[in-house]
């Protein structure tokens, strides 16, 4: 009704014509402003649409697909605490499926961090996947969702290992891979990829590592279509991944990858090393000469030293 109005539309005339209170219409238009619908609200006027949010369209999504089963089946929602949780509720839906939202009011980064998701501003989306491979392999699949959303950006971007894409050395993407498993079968994996795409600033302590496609273009992008490549783009990468293991991706990833051949300083939980980052292997470990000799790094926080900001 409010689309329709040229003008101010009266509470009383949306509650007679709905069938229901005005208080009811009240917390209808309530809720349509914080889904971020700009209502005016004027007393013996009524309501006035200014302006509509720019909301993620599913169907521009699809429409872009090149998939056979990836995010052949979406679920869209407005808002979350985060769509790897929601994928946890729903993991009952086929393997493929993609979980997208608007806002996310509680996003997880990795190593237990929060992940800033403001509404409209980015791609906040979890691939839920059953793959019959061993439990070992899944971190694997972050890597691919790295290249996946490294291609998907452009030239520009890169991969900082293990998984955050970054655009002139700020990380304008992060991934955070969740599994299921029992002893030895999978039951599922959740691939969560957040892309800061058109989000305007950022809180002056993350001013100096974080930034956005936006940020970096000065031209605000199209999510659906960001989203969609990486999608197209996943897909390609896994099916490989499934059939032949990550060895054939080696050499798109290290290609990618911004941390090769970088002074990197290795920060575990008490104690800091520094070296040289020199190879990816095939399970994903990062290579680094060290004083103490080569190490291969797994886990752990690994931060890159040199002209880039925090990589
Ligand atoms: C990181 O770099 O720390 C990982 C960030 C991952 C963020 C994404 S946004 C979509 C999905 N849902 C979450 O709660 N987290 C991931």
């Amino acid at each position: 009704m409010l689309k329709n109005a040229d003008n101010y539309i009266s509470g009383e005339q949306m509650s007679r014509e709905l069938g229901i209170s005005r208080a009811a219409v009240w917390k209808h238009i309530k809720k349509l402003k914080s889904e971020g619908y700009d209502i005016l609200s004027v007393t013996n006027k009524g309501y006035r649409l200014k302006s509509v949010p720019d909301c993620i369209d599913v169907s521009r999504i699809s429409a872009s697909l090149k998939t056979e089963y990836i995010a052949r089946n979406i679920r869209y929602v407005n808002v979350t605490d985060s769509t790897n949780d929601e994928a946890k509720r729903c993991s009952d839906m086929p393997d493929g499926s993609l979980i997208i939202a608007e806002v996310q009011t509680a996003g997880k980064g990795r190593l237990g961090r929060a992940w800033t998701s403001p509404r409209g501003a980015g791609v906040w989306m979890t691939l839920l996947l059953k793959p019959e491979i061993d439990p070992y392999r899944v971190s694997q699949i972050t890597l691919i969702a790295g290249i996946a959303v490294c291609h998907a950006i452009g030239k520009d971007a890169r991969i900082k290992w293990p998984n955050d894409i970054v655009i002139g050395g700020k990380k304008t993407c992060g991934i955070l891979t969740e599994m299921a498993a029992e002893t030895d079968r999978i039951a599922y994996v959740l691939c969560g990829i957040g892309i800061n795409v058109n989000t305007p600033d950022f809180p002056a302590e993350l001013k100096d590592k974080a930034t956005s496609m936006y940020i970096e273009t000065g031209v605000m992008q199209d999510r659906e279509e960001v989203a969609a490549k990486t999608l197209n783009e996943f897909e390609r990468l896994y099916n490989i991944f499934i059939k032949e293991g990550f060895a054939p991706l080696l050499d798109e990833y290290r290609k990618d990858c911004v941390t090769l051949n970088k002074k990197v300083r290795l920060i575990y939980d008490h104690e800091t090393v520094t070296g040289t980052a020199v190879d990816v292997t095939e399970d994903g470990a990062l290579v680094v000469d060290t004083d103490k000799g080569r190490l291969n790094v797994t886990s752990g926080e690994v931060s890159v030293r040199g002209i880039y900001g925090y990589i």
